[in-house]
């Protein structure tokens, strides 16, 4: 595999293949070893999926070339692929990038570097998925058979598109639930998913993710008020009873405290969010290595 812009550039096999990697190297497996750098550039804010890639190379012997549009030469104006050109030429092998546009590394796929999509607009998070496959499969052991139930802004989610083809991938059944403007008609046939009530998705989830509210990204129109949202699809503490006693909590990051999920959700005793961010460097450490051949 020479890229990995979506989830679908994997079958279901070697999907499998990399998320049970994932779970050996947090395991305590020995990481394969690869020459060279990995480049990160970054078009968008992050935290996790930034910090996680350079510790991913780390642990395969890469080293980092950083980049974020303040302080570098896309402020001037520097083209995406001339970027990339340009990190290739200072050593890196490989490229994961993040950005606001949907689909921008699928025409890039010729230049002299490996792409691995960090996150673009609302289309896929690729690398989240195996992370977050990975913290599932950790906690149950097999995710064939179990119900992963989204919850919130589907619509901008990135992260619900590239997690649903992945777990359904995986034989998982995958709910959504959310607000009508947020998840329009037709979406969630479109991810191979049911659409439920929150109550229905929550009673029924091994696995409950919920979505950040995506504040940047609303247009006028589909939500009355942070408030309102809160009240009809925050997972509120009381609200979070509703989940069997197995279930657990997802959210990719970062979390809205008091309006997509409460911050006694978030650190209480069903949540996994700490372990899903520690499984994002394994899996995409498993990855890397895929991509590079790392033994
Ligand atoms: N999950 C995620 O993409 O978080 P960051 O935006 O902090 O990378």
């Amino acid at each position: 595999m020479r890229h990995y812009l979506t989830v679908g550039d994997l079958s279901p096999e070697q999907l499998r293949a990399v998320v049970s990697r994932a779970v050996a190297l947090r395991d305590g497996a020995a990481p394969g070893r690869a020459e060279g750098a990995i480049a990160t550039i970054f078009y968008e804010n992050s935290t996790r999926t930034r910090l996680s890639f350079q510790q991913a190379g780390a642990l395969l012997g890469l080293r980092t070339l950083s980049i974020a549009v303040e302080g570098s030469s896309i402020q001037k104006g520097e083209s995406v692929e001339d970027t990339l050109r340009t990190v290739a030429a200072l050593g890196a092998r490989v490229a994961a990038v993040r950005s606001p546009w949907s689909l921008l590394l699928q025409d890039l796929r010729d230049l002299p570097i490996q792409l691995v999509n960090a996150g673009d607009g609302w289309s896929q998070h690729p690398t989240q998925a195996i992370g977050d496959c990975a913290a599932a499969q950790r906690e149950f052991g097999e995710i064939r058979g179990r119900t992963l139930c989204i919850l919130g802004d589907i619509l901008h989610s990135r992260v619900a598109r590239s997690n649903a083809q992945a777990f359904s991938m995986l034989g998982a059944r995958v709910l959504l639930a959310g607000p009508p403007t947020l998840l329009p008609g037709g979406l969630a046939d479109a991810l191979g998913a049911t659409e439920v009530s929150i109550e229905e998705g929550l009673r029924q989830a091994d696995v409950c993710m919920v979505l950040r509210l995506q504040r940047e990204r609303q247009e006028r129109g589909y939500l009355p008020s942070v408030e309102e949202y809160r009240r009809l699809w925050g997972l509120t503490a009381r609200r979070a009873q509703l989940l069997p006693a197995h279930g657990v909590i997802l959210h990719p990051g970062p979390q809205n405290r008091g309006v997509e999920i409460d911050g006694e959700v978030v650190t209480g005793p069903q949540s996994r969010i700490a372990e899903q961010i520690t499984c994002g460097v394994y899996g995409r450490a498993a990855i890397l290595e895929a991509m590079l051949d790392a033994h």
